[in-house]
């Protein structure tokens, strides 16, 4: 797959954060060069997998946003509902089922994450190891409270708990960052059509768009992608990837979609469906029409 390396120098919003010790804290895991000897290769592995049409579902296209954030909730929900049955009189039992389903229900959980983590850029990267590195310490901890359970070990099992809650906690707040403070797994397209009046804009002359190639134009603040295939026959997306922002007007046009040129998520430019992952989100597509004297215009649909 190919990814471009200008991606990778982008500057970190890191070096020039200020605020709450903890909000430094986090944000210069983004900075911490020395994760990418454990990042580099393992997203390199991860992305090699022969996943196939599985890699998608685990993506959450299928969903429209990533399907990570659903499925931790099973096994932090059981984890959570284990520590409250620890409280509860003879209720030993529940509380070490409930520990086991947890772990079991965080392995598709994890996977959904990792070839979600291997997508992203490599600020992105650093911190999503280090989330993960807690959450894996954590599910060994509730696998250690489980067998601890299982042998009439009770009190160790408890503890185990308390120390995996506490682990899957950190894990998860990391995890907030990474999500909202880094915008890992967000749809980068979605302010397009709040950027843009319910009008029609004029786009000048056909003849600026050789047939079949996508061209870059700015509307106001907007990228478009105009891929003009006949005198009137035009596509026009949005072309800033909803993925990360990469600029699919440098991306391959190719049997009715163009290829992300970042990650290779593939979008229809007939209605910017996004085909394959990983985008979890389609393109904003735009209205295309031509005047008579052979000028392309273009609108969000439906504004009139
Ligand atoms: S930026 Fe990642 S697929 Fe486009």
């Amino acid at each position: 797959m190919r990814r471009n390396p200008a991606r990778h120098r982008r500057p970190s919003p890191a070096a020039t954060a200020s605020g709450d010790p903890l909000v430094r804290a986090l944000d210069a895991l983004g900075e911490f060069t020395p994760l990418d000897t454990v990042a580099g290769p393992l997203s390199r592995a991860v992305r090699r997998l022969p996943l196939g049409p599985l890699r998608d579902v685990l993506h959450g296209r299928w969903l429209g946003h990533p399907l990570h954030p659903a499925l931790v909730q099973v096994p932090v929900g059981a984890w959570m509902s284990a520590a409250v049955l620890d409280v509860v009189p003879g209720a030993e039992r529940g509380a070490r089922t409930l520990v086991g389903l947890g772990v079991l229900s965080a392995l598709p959980a994890a996977w959904s994450g990792w070839v979600d983590w291997a997508e992203q850029h490599e600020a992105q990267q650093r911190t999503g190891v280090v989330h993960a590195g807690a959450n894996v310490l954590a599910i060994g901890l509730f696998a250690g409270s489980w067998a601890a359970r299982g042998r009439g070990r009770t009190g160790l099992g408890r503890a185990l708990t308390r120390a995996g809650l506490t682990s899957a906690s950190l894990g998860a707040m990391i995890g907030g960052h990474l999500a909202y403070r880094q915008s890992a797994g967000a749809n980068k397209a979605e302010p397009v059509p709040h950027l843009l009046e319910p009008r029609w804009y004029g786009m000048g002359p056909l003849d600026e768009y050789p047939a079949g190639e996508p061209v870059r134009r700015m509307l106001g603040e907007v990228p478009l992608l105009v891929v003009r295939m006949t005198e009137d026959e035009a596509y026009v997306l949005g072309d800033r990837c909803s993925h990360d922002s990469g600029p699919l007007s440098e991306g391959e046009v190719r049997d009715g979609c163009v290829e992300c040129p970042w990650d290779g998520s593939l979008f229809r430019l007939s209605d910017g469906w996004n085909v394959h992952g990983p985008a979890t989100a389609p393109q904003p597509s735009f209205e295309a029409g031509f005047d008579g004297d052979g000028s392309l215009r273009v609108r969000l649909p439906r504004a009139d």
